[in-house]
């Protein structure tokens, strides 16, 4: 396996995720209750499609197909932007909770543009990287407005009152009991840390 075979692979999980939001980012422009936030989610909408066809270019260059890889970490983060959309919390806090979301998407984009830009560089893909830095600028622009958006609806979040304690559904029940396990996993190198 070479480091073409790494970048093919890689880039097959970004074209995976990038579908993946395309399908995603609606509900989530749906769901924000702040006009600024709903409008930029459905920018941010139309740009994901011209990544997506971006990508499809890339593959044009390296002759190859874009299919072929289902992205599992995109899948875990949109399935955490459906527990924020299903909560019932009202107005600001609400779209805090899809900000979170939001901004945990672009973040692992730009992660994922960062290392297959690297590896085209190093493999003096010039057309490759040149595609691909348009979708990481784009990526990076969305989650500074998406983040600059955000401020004011954490200032009104944060005057909300706070929830009560309530029961939990089986869906948190479960989760609580994954976090604790998580915990507990993380325990014996944490001590080890400490001694
Ligand atoms: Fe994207």
């Amino acid at each position: 396996m070479s480091l073409k075979d790494v970048l093919l692979d890689e880039l097959r999980d970004m074209y995976s995720a990038e579908n993946q939001l395309v399908k995603a980012l609606p509900k989530l422009a749906k769901g924000a209750k702040d006009a600024k936030l709903k409008a930029l989610f459905t920018a941010h909408l139309e740009e994901t499609k011209g990544q997506v066809e971006r990508l499809k270019e890339v593959f044009v260059h390296l002759d190859e197909k874009p299919t072929g890889e289902h992205c599992n970490g995109m899948e875990g983060i949109v399935e955490e932007g459906k527990d924020a959309l299903e909560k019932d919390e009202e107005g600001a806090s609400f779209d805090c909770g899809l900000i979170g979301a939001a901004l945990r998407t672009e973040h692992y984009e730009i992660a994922g543009y960062q290392a297959t830009i690297s590896m085209a560089k190093t493999l003096g893909m010039q057309d490759v990287i040149d595609l691909l830095t348009k979708n990481l600028n784009e990526e990076m622009a969305a989650a500074a407005k998406i983040s600059e958006a955000a401020k004011p609806i954490m200032l009104e979040s944060s005057e909300e009152p706070e929830k009560g304690k309530k029961p939990k559904s089986a869906k948190e029940k479960y989760s609580a009991q994954k976090s604790r396990e998580d915990e507990k996993a993380a325990a014996t190198g944490l001590r080890k840390r400490a001694s």
